[in-house]
């Protein structure tokens, strides 16, 4: 019996600033977005959507196919939580309708904790097969404003279901674990952007590459060669090539320097214009890989390489399923990007700077998702969620 991926379905908000329009503000070259780190464009989060609308709306599709009482567990990934003691699935659960004797649990370490996630649904549903498990990876990546991660904002959410005998996605048992007591990105419990040491942020970013590499290969059957792709934690999407060359340097894989950047290439696609999504960002990778890749990549193996700062790594693998093309959102998600509205930079500003209220007035929230659930309102220290 193989298990993994069996549907995985994305969302991020309606509006998005252009980095071109940020970079003329700053009056610096586009092109050190465009190109330097390979990001067009960033998702802005309305004032009603947090990683709990992001999160519902990712899974409503899903759910919708397979049904809410399929769910025996919900795994909620995520490094924006809002709340220090509730679960954000909770309120998911609800909006979905998924059933109650449906077990919900938070998972938090940085980007990586999603696919903790993973590796923990695949372990449950080996040990019940009939069981189903959504893992939901979503957040809101901010920074401070004028500091060099502004441009690497964003936010997404992306919902996968773990079965036996999945349609997209086997996930193979062997992995390669790297962790280490850094402070290259943090945000302590009192701030609501991270702090990050951005150029020592990437040098262990490739450390660990190296370090879970080292590791996968002693406990898999698996070399760099079995592989046709590669998905990367996408923080933005230079760092994947940046960290996809170096991979294939340590192998000495003798790839020309187009055949190592077609590896990731198509992985990049939805990140280039959503930007960091810190959980979500490699799963919504995968989802472009599978949705633009013109070549048919049934039985091809993928490699993964997840990265949460602090720092925690992991590389693992999988086999795309003969028929995958016939299970996925494509329409939904291509048409949700290209009805996104662009922000002028001060509609982004107001949207940045609106007010988290703390101070257990109701506070209306005014209307500005597109998305099928909306944060209404605060009231009482209580976040009222709606669905529209
Ligand atoms: N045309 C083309 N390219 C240009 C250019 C121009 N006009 N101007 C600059 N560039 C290039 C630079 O040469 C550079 O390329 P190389 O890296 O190949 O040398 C690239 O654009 C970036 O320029 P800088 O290095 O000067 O950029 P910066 O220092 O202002 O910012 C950063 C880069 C430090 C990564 C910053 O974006 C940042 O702090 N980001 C947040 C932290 C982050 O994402 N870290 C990644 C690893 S940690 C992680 O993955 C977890 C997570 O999700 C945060």
């Amino acid at each position: 019996m193989s298990v993994g991926i069996d549907e995985i379905s994305f969302y991020t908000s309606n509006y998005f600033l252009d980095l071109r329009t940020l970079a003329e503000v700053q009056q610096i070259e586009s092109e050190k977005y465009y190109q330097g780190i390979g990001q067009e464009k960033m998702s802005m989060a309305a004032p009603d959507e947090d990683v709990v609308t992001m999160a519902a709306n990712a899974a409503h599709p899903l759910i919708e196919r397979v049904g809410a009482d399929s769910v025996s567990t919900l795994m909620f990934a995520t490094e924006t939580g809002v709340d220090q003691s509730k679960a954000a699935g909770v309120y998911v659960h609800r909006l979905l309708g998924l059933n109650a004797n449906c077990r919900v649990v938070e998972l938090k370490q940085a980007c990586y904790s999603a696919t903790a996630a993973i590796q923990m649904a695949c372990a449950l549903v080996a040990r019940q097969p009939e069981k189903k498990v959504l893992v939901i990876a979503s957040d809101i990546a901010r920074y401070d404003l004028d500091t060099s991660g502004e441009a690497t904002q964003g936010c997404g959410a992306v919902a996968m279901l773990i079965s036996a005998n999945p349609r997209l996605i086997e996930i193979d048992p062997e992995v390669g674990n790297y962790t280490e007591d850094v402070m290259d990105f943090w945000r302590p419990n009192y701030r609501s952007t991270a702090l990050v040491d951005g150029k020592y942020s990437t040098k262990i970013y490739l450390k660990s590459l190296k370090k879970t590499w080292e590791n996968f290969v002693e406990v898999s059957a698996l070399a760099f060669h079995d592989f046709s792709h590669f998905c990367y934690h996408l923080p933005f999407s230079r760092m994947a090539e940046k960290a996809h060359k170096h991979l294939a340097k340590i192998n000495k894989a003798g790839l020309t320097l187009e055949q190592v950047e077609q590896q990731v290439e198509d992985t990049l696609h939805y990140n280039r214009i959503i930007g960091n999504s810190y959980t979500a960002s490699m799963y919504i990778g995968l989802t472009s890989l599978l949705e633009n890749c013109k070549q048919n990549l049934a039985g091809k193996k993928v490699g993964f390489f997840s990265y949460g700062s602090g720092c925690v790594a992991e590389f693992f693998s999988g086999t795309v399923v003969a028929g995958y093309e016939k299970c996925l959102h494509t329409l939904n998600h291509k048409s949700m990007l290209d009805a996104r509205q662009e922000v002028s930079y001060d509609e982004y500003l107001q949207l940045y700077r609106y007010p988290d209220p703390k101070d257990g007035e109701h506070h209306d929230i005014p209307a500005g998702t597109t998305g099928r659930f909306r944060l209404a309102a605060i009231s009482g220290h209580k976040r009222e969620y709606v669905i529209c």
